[in-house]
């Protein structure tokens, strides 16, 4: 099968320096430390209210990592700009509402056609890899492979919060939607509230191939360290592919 790709958001070390304000813990810290510790990738969000990540941040990412940075961003003109100039890797267009405490549900990538189309475009021809972050279903994904974004990744929050029957119900049509998905040309991402111990069954969709994992590692790192919560995270992964 081939190499599932870790992603590593370092939001959350943001979010504990705004707790105080000032420089202390530095993200772009974290995220060397992910480097070193196997991560393949960084993935921050920069939101529109900078309740964490700032900037800055994004500009000393886009600037010191030697991973690629994928840039998680509202499809608005600010934002649109701000990608533009820092040039990540890649840029993840994901709803965002002020009010919500995280990214909740899924971009409606097919009701938005209209708005997203000249924002994915434009990322696009300025060689940026655009995926679309989508509930598990056909016709986000079609929505997305006509906007022409090559890549989607599956919001993956439900089945985290879900338990039991209805977990399995949800792994099912992630699972579907992962086939799918890559039988019409898409490249599948995955995300969202994974965990040592939901993350195996992900990991496991042979069609996925990058997850992108913060909030949980993060905390972990309070009891275990940075580098163990993501070592052990790549093992867990490695595990449930091979
Ligand atoms: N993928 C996307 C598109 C997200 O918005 C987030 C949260 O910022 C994540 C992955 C990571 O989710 P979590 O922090 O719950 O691991």
């Amino acid at each position: 099968m081939t190499h599932l790709r870790l992603g590593v958001n370092i939001d959350h070390v943001a979010t504990v320096r705004e707790a105080r304000g000032g420089a202390y813990p530095d993200p772009v810290r974290a995220a060397r430390l992910a480097e070193a510790a196997g991560a393949d990738g960084i993935t921050a969000h920069l939101r529109e209210d900078r309740r964490h990540i700032s900037d800055d941040d994004i500009n000393r990412l886009s600037r010191e990592l030697n991973i690629p940075l994928n840039l998680e961003m509202a499809a608005t003109d600010e934002m649109h700009i701000i990608a533009l100039n820092a040039k990540p890797r890649a840029a993840c267009i994901v709803p965002e509402k002020r009010e919500e405490i995280t990214t909740e549900g899924g971009l409606d990538a097919a009701r938005q056609h209209n708005h997203l189309s000249p924002i994915v475009r434009s990322l696009g021809a300025a060689g940026i890899r655009v995926s679309l972050f989508v509930e598990p279903a056909r016709d986000q994904l079609d929505a997305a492979k006509s906007l022409g974004a090559p890549v989607v990744e599956l919001h993956t929050g439900a089945y985290a919060n879900a338990s039991g029957a209805e977990q399995d119900r949800i792994l099912a049509r992630l699972t579907e939607a992962a086939a799918y998905g890559e039988s019409i040309g898409l490249e599948i991402h995955a995300g969202h509230g994974l965990t040592f111990d939901n993350v195996k069954p992900i990991a496991a969709i042979p069609q996925i191939r990058e997850l992108n994992i913060g909030h949980f590692l993060v905390g972990e790192a309070i009891f275990i360290g940075l580098d163990a919560s993501i070592r052990r995270m790549r093992a867990l992964m490695d595990e449930a592919r091979a």
